[in-house]
């Protein structure tokens, strides 16, 4: 099957976070996976979306497109399986109002003060206790605690535990760095937090006095599996979302910080990473039944290719897997959107063992099946392959694209 490549490498800055980190609201948690709001922005224009639209962001992370969708005035809902992705993305677009917040900071302020280690630590998995070790660990729990047991509106309450979760990397030993985490000894004084989220605090307050006030419940962010999202048939008008790249890296580790210390026991995050979509090796999810899947040909010699080399079993799989989750994503997008409405897919290429594993063309062909029409598949980035590659299998770029789909019946 032919698609329509075009290149779009005016974009490629719009699929990397950093241009986030400098803007109001969506610098107040970045994901190292999230893109920008100009992607958000650029598609709006020309599909022409406004106030009687409804976007959706089945892969919802940092919350980019909602919140971008949020200054832009158009209805947006996005979903996320991570309870951080849903509190941060609901923490930027929720209707606070400053002076009230203020107020309550104040409150909360009062009562975070260096705690010494009295054993409530011991309720915490042993990554968050040698993450943040001693003071560090009690100092925190005092200010969540202190958030807790505040009488006021939930999205009030996730305001501050967003200021608190933005701290971690301050105080953190462990440092993600690319999937993973590495450990450095981080000497940051426990008793420093107060001011550090004092200084969050008003920062995101700054952003909040600054942006335009607009009324209602029409952006929100939920707990939801992308495989089985909770939105009824032809209800959405657009989508712009990207999936987790079949690149590895595990959310669950790279923010196993947060999460432990903010929403979920060991259990609970590994039960999360076994839910993931399968973009990494540890991933084993409960899915849903994927009639109409059939593993695109190229794929297949892919993946045929790659199993050839050692000890590639879990890769194999994953791979297998990754494409099975795409085309269960792409099969409630292509669902919930009404017919003619246009959906934007950012996804990145792959590469085992110098085998490029194209990604964009298999979620062109996989969308297809899913009832989708592909209308183009722009290319953005190319990325070069790690040192390790580069030296074994030569310099071979892998594309990042957007790849651009009409719904066609909402079926
Ligand atoms: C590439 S990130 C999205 C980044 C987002 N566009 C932003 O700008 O921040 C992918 C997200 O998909 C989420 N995710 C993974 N598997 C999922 C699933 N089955 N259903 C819903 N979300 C899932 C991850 O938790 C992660 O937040």
């Amino acid at each position: 099957m032919k698609y329509r490549f075009t290149k779009y490498l005016s974009w490629r800055k719009w699929v990397v976070p950093e241009l986030l980190r400098e803007r109001p609201i969506h610098r107040w948690l970045v994901f190292p996976h999230s893109f920008t709001d100009d992607i958000v922005r650029s598609l709006a224009v020309e599909w022409g979306l406004g106030t009687d639209d409804l976007l959706l962001d089945p892969f919802v992370g940092a919350g980019t497109t909602v919140l971008a969708a949020k200054q832009l005035n158009i209805p947006a809902i996005g979903f996320d399986l991570s309870p951080l992705a849903t509190l941060t993305a609901s923490a930027k677009v929720a209707n606070h109002e400053p002076e009230y917040v203020e107020d309550q900071w104040r409150r909360v302020r009062r009562r975070i003060r260096l705690r010494h280690a009295n054993g409530e630590a011991q309720a915490y998995a042993e990554l968050v206790r040698e993450a943040l070790p001693g003071k560090k660990l009690a100092t925190f729990h005092g200010a969540k605690a202190a958030i807790e047991d505040l009488d006021v509106p939930a999205a009030t309450r996730k305001f501050f535990m967003l200021a608190l979760l933005a701290q971690i990397p301050k105080y953190s030993n462990a440092v993600p760095t690319g999937g993973w985490l590495s450990w450095t000894p981080n000497r940051r004084p426990a008793e420093r937090l107060a001011h550090d989220m004092g200084q969050m605090v008003y920062a995101m307050l700054a952003d909040l006095r600054e942006a335009p006030q607009r009324g209602g419940k029409k952006w929100r962010a939920r707990l939801a599996d992308a495989r089985r999202l909770p939105v009824q048939d032809g209800a959405c008008s657009a989508v712009i979302t990207s999936p987790p790249y079949p690149n590895r890296h595990d959310y669950t580790r790279v923010f196993g910080v947060e999460l432990m210390f903010g929403f979920l026991d060991w259990e609970g995050t590994r039960d999360l990473r076994y839910q993931l979509l399968h973009s990494h090796p540890e991933a084993k999810p409960d899915r849903p039944a994927a009639d109409g899947y059939e593993e695109p040909s190229f794929i297949a010699r892919a993946i045929r290719q790659v199993a050839m080399h050692e000890e590639r079993e879990r890769i194999v799989a994953m791979l297998r897997g990754y494409f099975l989750d795409l085309f269960l994503s792409l099969k409630e997008v292509a669902r919930a959107l009404r017919p003619g409405g246009r959906a934007a897919f950012v996804v990145g290429n792959a590469q085992y063992d110098g085998v490029p594993v194209e990604v964009d063309r298999a979620t062109a062909q996989i969308g297809e099946q899913a009832g989708l029409r592909c209308m183009e598949i722009r290319i953005v980035r190319e990325r070069g392959n790690s040192a390790q590659q580069m030296k074994e299998h030569g310099r071979r770029p892998s594309r990042e694209s957007v790849v651009i789909f009409e719904g066609q019946n909402g079926r």
